[in-house]
């Protein structure tokens, strides 16, 4: 399978560890996800480790992503850290290696310098970025030709990313979602509960198939296979034009999860 085919439904895995970990990740396996969201902070990765290794499942089948954070962002530490990340993961390589955030000085030059020394090493197949705004898209571009092949930031039908589709159509650097489904707040709206009756499906599924028709890559959490389930069968329908439209004028609420409050080191958003 291509890469961008088994990238866009992904199964993101914070804040599980342990059992619950290990039983929504099996279920997810089982479902048919194949690409995994993982990152040094979840502190997870040993646990997504002994469960892909009693999967039976193939390390070619698997796209897996883990993400270096901004305390790592050092010489002496960026390299190390992505070593441990594999230890613990147990494979030799990550499919894909993020920077968490954006460094607190919003200088990203470094940082990008460690992410592609990484992928030259053979750490790492491709690299990428999270939470990084329209002008750090831009100087990607201009620091390197290598192409990165996802920027993970949130997004869901409560949160205006306009300004940010159009950077990443403009630098060809891709989105990918987290807090999908904003957490529960998008199951509170009535468009979107009508939507699931008019299409007969789930809530959830109305949501994320607006991620991927919107041209974004989507990485859900859940714990409950039925959700699970749900999550992943999002390709046997299409919304209309007229129904994406509607939904795209929830964005004006621009509800927002993760900003300065839940992360101090979060950059003045677009
Ligand atoms: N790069 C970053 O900085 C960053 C930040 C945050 C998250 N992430 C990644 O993105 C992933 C997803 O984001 P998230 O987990 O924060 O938020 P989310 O996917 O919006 O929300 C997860 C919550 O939604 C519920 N849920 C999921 N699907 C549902 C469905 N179909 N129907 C009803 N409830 C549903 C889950 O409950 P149940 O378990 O009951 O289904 C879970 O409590 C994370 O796991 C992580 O891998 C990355």
């Amino acid at each position: 399978m291509y890469f961008q085919q088994k990238y866009e439904r992904g199964f993101g895995t914070f804040p599980l560890k342990g059992r619950d970990l290990s039983e929504a990740l099996s279920t997810a396996l089982d479902v048919g996800y194949r690409a995994i969201d993982t990152a040094q902070m979840y502190q997870n990765e040993s646990d997504i480790g002994k469960t892909l290794e009693h999967s039976g499942i193939t390390r070619q089948e698997l796209l897996i992503t883990s993400k270096v954070p901004i305390d790592k962002y050092t010489q002496k530490d960026f390299t190390p850290s992505v070593e441990r990340s594999l230890e613990q993961l147990k494979i030799d390589s990550l499919d894909v290696l993020l920077l968490h955030w954006p460094p607190a000085d919003g200088d990203i030059e470094q940082p990008l310098e460690f992410l592609l020394n990484a992928q030259q090493s053979g750490l790492c197949k491709h690299i990428g970025v999270s939470n990084f705004t329209s002008s750090m898209l831009r100087r990607c571009k201009e620091l390197t030709d290598t192409p990165i092949v996802t920027n993970q930031v949130e997004f869901h039908p409560l949160l205006n990313q306009d300004t940010l589709l159009q950077a990443s159509a403009e630098t060809g650097i891709p989105l990918a979602s987290y807090c999908s489904v904003a957490r529960g707040e998008v199951f509170k709206v009535d468009l979107l509960k009508q939507l699931a009756t008019d299409y007969d499906v789930a809530t959830g599924q109305i949501v994320l198939r607006w991620i991927l028709q919107k041209g974004v890559s989507v990485n859900a959490m859940s714990t409950n296979p039925v959700n699970i389930r749900a999550n992943f069968d999002v390709l046997s329908f299409t919304l209309s034009n007229v129904d994406m439209a509607r939904i795209d004028q929830l964005t004006h609420t621009n509800y927002r999860i993760v900003d300065k409050h839940l992360v101090p080191w979060a950059p003045e958003w677009d």
